[in-house]
């Protein structure tokens, strides 16, 4: 009986976390629920095992504790409790380990293409679940999610970290305080580097059929901030994208790189064997699933795009041009909004502005780490009124952990789930849904040469206002 009480002021709070909502008493808040919080995480990869593992064992203990382990790889599995220094049970069927351990959270970590296997079942056998981005890597399954969240009373949050950095949160406080007035069009531009866009061709994220293409594992985060930001929905994209770079772009290939014959003419030669944690999780393991974390990025099989390109329209009339590159000399971003009474711009690491003195390697290695130092200055972006001088806005910045964004999703959800947010950022289903479906339908509208509407794709009907 008191387990069935705590789990369901357990479920209350999450359902609200996950509708943005306040929470009067905080189910999340651990004496009130009178034990830790249970806890199954399945994909014991490198974000499952550091940032939702060793971190929240870390940061959360007291008010939380793992139950179960769950990977397909038993060699990853058995690291990932060793690195993660939990006592916790281990095991690769996901059912068992719900059933024995009755969790009121699953985390999912898994590859893109199979988290709505753990979603779907992890809402069925009556536990909230949490998932990593992308929620999922089609429609169909979108659907799928979509339905079993209305089935079921349970809910689901997207880990929407981008959200949470500070420089992201100012720019939608000044858009939703309407400072340049309505928000008519905005030009997007990512551009990942040669470390990190060619990460993406070494492993199963260069094949579409687990990753989505980039247009959903990594522009999910992009679409999902312009959807946030723009506070309405996507109703129409139309896109254009090719592979020229990586993959069967280049005229030389290998197997991986640690027996490449090209090691001294490729300029992407990376050394694997150089970083432990890389040897102890995947090579180590390779024996059992065949996974290879430094696969030749020019592999032939490699199906998804290198350059994207698209143009959406909101709900509200916004439009929106964005664009992302895999192979620039830098790592950052671009955007701009125009309004009705102003321009804002904004920008993360474009090297020309000199903002910060280090190298792209350097950039990449800080980006994919936590808990670094708290605040390494400001950031500029620029506030432009018609008919007036421009004026800078100055933003404390981090760099670690996604910006600062990572430690801040966290504590939202494991600290402080009872504050009101009055940036609206914990994500739901819905949210998860908008932001897969633009790059859905990006896809389908390289492959058709049409124009793609977002309420095609699921029984989702886009609002010009999301909430
Ligand atoms: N929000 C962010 O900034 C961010 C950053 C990195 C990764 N991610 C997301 O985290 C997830 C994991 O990424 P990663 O880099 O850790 O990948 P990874 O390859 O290191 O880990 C994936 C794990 O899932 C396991 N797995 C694969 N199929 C499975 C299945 N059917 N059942 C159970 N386990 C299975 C693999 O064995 C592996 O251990 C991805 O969805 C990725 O998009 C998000």
């Amino acid at each position: 009986m008191e387990n069935k009480q705590t789990r369901r002021k357990f479920l209350t709070a999450v359902s609200m976390l996950a509708a943005g909502t306040m929470v009067e008493a905080s189910p999340l808040n651990f004496a009130f629920m009178g034990r830790k919080l249970k806890v199954v995480l399945v994909g014991t990869g490198i974000r499952g095992i550091t940032f939702w593992g060793k971190r929240l064992v870390d940061t959360y203990s007291d008010t939380l504790e793992f139950v179960g382990l769950c990977d397909v790889n038993p060699g990853r599995l058995a690291f990932a409790k060793d690195y993660m220094g939990v006592k916790c049970s281990t095991c690769s069927n996901f059912d068992q380990m719900v059933q024995q351990n009755q969790p009121d959270l699953v985390i999912v970590t898994t590859t893109d293409s199979t988290h709505h296997e753990y979603i779907i079942r992890g809402l069925e056998l009556g536990c909230d679940v949490l998932t990593e981005k992308p929620m999922t890597t089609d429609e169909d399954k979108c659907q799928q999610i979509i339905d079993a969240e209305r089935k079921y009373n349970n809910k689901v949050i997207v880990g929407f970290n981008y959200r949470w950095i500070p420089y992201n949160t100012k720019i939608k406080e000044l858009l939703r305080e309407e400072t340049i007035g309505k928000i008519t069009s905005v030009d997007f531009n990512w551009y990942l580097n040669t470390y990190h866009g060619a990460s993406y061709f070494r492993r199963w994220h260069g094949l579409r059929q687990t990753g989505g293409t980039l247009w959903v594992h990594k522009a999910t985060h992009h679409f999902d901030l312009l959807n946030w930001w723009l506070d309405s929905d996507p109703m129409e994209v139309f896109a254009y994208g090719d592979l020229e770079h990586y993959g069967s772009a280049n005229t030389f290939r290998g197997n991986n790189c640690r027996d490449c014959k090209h090691v001294d003419n490729c300029d992407f030669h990376w050394d694997i064997t150089q970083s432990k944690m890389d040897m102890n999780l995947y090579v180590k393991n390779e024996k059992h699933d065949g996974y290879v974390r430094d696969n030749c990025l020019y592999r032939e099989e490699i199906n998804i795009y290198d350059k994207m390109s698209s143009q959406i329209k909101y709900a509200n009339g916004t439009v929106v041009n964005y664009s992302l590159t895999t192979y620039s000399p830098f790592e950052g971003w671009r955007i701009a909004f125009n309004g009705t009474k102003g321009r804002i711009e904004a920008w993360h690491d474009i090297p020309y502005r000199k903002e910060n003195p280090l190298s792209q390697e350097e950039l990449h290695a800080l980006e994919m780490t936590q808990n670094l130092k708290e605040v390494e200055g400001y950031k500029p972006m620029i506030l432009h009124h018609l008919w007036k001088d421009h004026e800078t806005v100055q933003v404390p910045m981090e760099r670690g952990g996604h910006g600062g964004g990572d430690k801040r999703l966290h504590e939202k959800i494991f600290k402080l789930p009872n504050t009101q947010d009055p940036f609206d950022r914990a994500a739901g289903v819905r949210d998860g849904a908008m932001s897969i479906l633009i790059g859905i339908g990006a896809r389908k509208s390289i492959e058709s040469g049409r124009p793609i509407k977002i309420a095609e794709l699921t029984d989702l009907e886009p609002r010009e206002k999301r909430l």
